[in-house]
């Protein structure tokens, strides 16, 4: 595995292999990486036969009271686990050569309406950092196919509207989420949580599972059912932010007409900030 820091050397590579014809597929990541983004990695080389990752703690992407300083950073142990996944570049850039001029100064990327419901409205200038950084991660490698979790499915849909309107050739690719034995999503912020917060973490995607049931069941009053589910969570120690059943594709409230669906859920359990979410119905 080669690492690159620079544009120039990314770039060079690059180029190379699409001279001689190869697809690429890249994952982005903000380091710190668990089982899955190593199944991300995985998943590319099934799209690809060069795999590029970058690990960039996007500072636009946090808001000013969230945990940009604090974000582990963990290179050493990123560093071995990509190579043992069989990655081919690794591009670690700094932030000026991301942002090298000041960031009030420097173009956005902003995609309305969906970025401004569930997490976009606790945390406003978060998806516009995202849909930055990523549309430059995209025109720096320019590759054929990316990859992203579906644990943060909003930021996918956002960064799948972001390609289309941008007409950008890069096809986006949504891969389901990993999960622990016991059900928790893989995330780098699990690592937050205490002894206690994590034996009750799990409860956040039984009650997601539980509302599936209920649907599943027929029952269709959302507003109750998410009352309901922001109670349990509650009463297991987490602070609940939000949990909505929403369309899949557009992130809007369901009509009763409405089939494809997701349910979305973010809480705080400590100092960490959990999400997840499940289809429902066709999604
Ligand atoms: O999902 C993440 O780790 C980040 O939001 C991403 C897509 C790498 C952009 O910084």
């Amino acid at each position: 595995m080669q690492t690159v820091h620079g544009i120039a050397e990314l770039r060079t590579q690059v180029m190379a292999w699409r001279r001689a014809g190869e697809r690429v597929a890249l994952v982005p990541t903000m380091g710190n990486l668990h089982r899955g983004h190593i199944h991300l990695v995985e998943r590319a080389r099934e799209q690809a036969p060069r795999t590029v990752a970058s690990i960039f703690v996007n500072p636009t992407q946090f808001g000013p009271n969230e945990d940009y300083a604090g974000y582990p950073r963990t290179l050493d142990a990123d560093c071995r686990q990509l190579e043992a996944a069989g990655l081919d570049l690794l591009f670690v850039p700094s932030v000026t050569v991301i942002y090298p001029r000041p960031l009030e100064e420097m173009t956005q990327v902003r995609v309305p309406v969906l970025s401004q419901v569930l997490c976009g409205a606790s945390r406003p200038i978060h998806f516009g950092g995202v849909a930055t950084v990523v549309s430059k991660l995209l025109n720096l490698v320019q590759p054929d196919v990316a990859l992203f979790g579906e644990k943060d499915w909003q930021q996918l849909v956002i960064i799948q509207r972001m390609a289309a309107d941008l007409d950008m050739p890069i096809e986006i690719i949504g891969i389901p989420t990993v999960r622990e034995s016991d059900g928790l999503a893989m995330s780098s912020r699990n690592g937050y949580l205490s002894v206690e917060e994590r034996a009750v973490a799990p409860t956040l995607y039984a009650t997601l599972q539980a509302m599936v049931e209920r649907w599943r069941a027929g029952e269709r009053d959302y507003a109750m059912l998410e009352h309901e589910a922001k109670a349990r969570l509650a009463a297991a120690g987490f602070r609940p932010d939000y949990f909505e059943f929403r369309r899949a594709r557009d992130l809007q409230h369901p009509t009763l007409e409405d089939t494809e669906l997701r349910i979305f859920a973010a809480a705080w359990l400590g100092r960490a900030r959990l999400i997840d979410n499940v289809p429902v119905g066709l999604a």
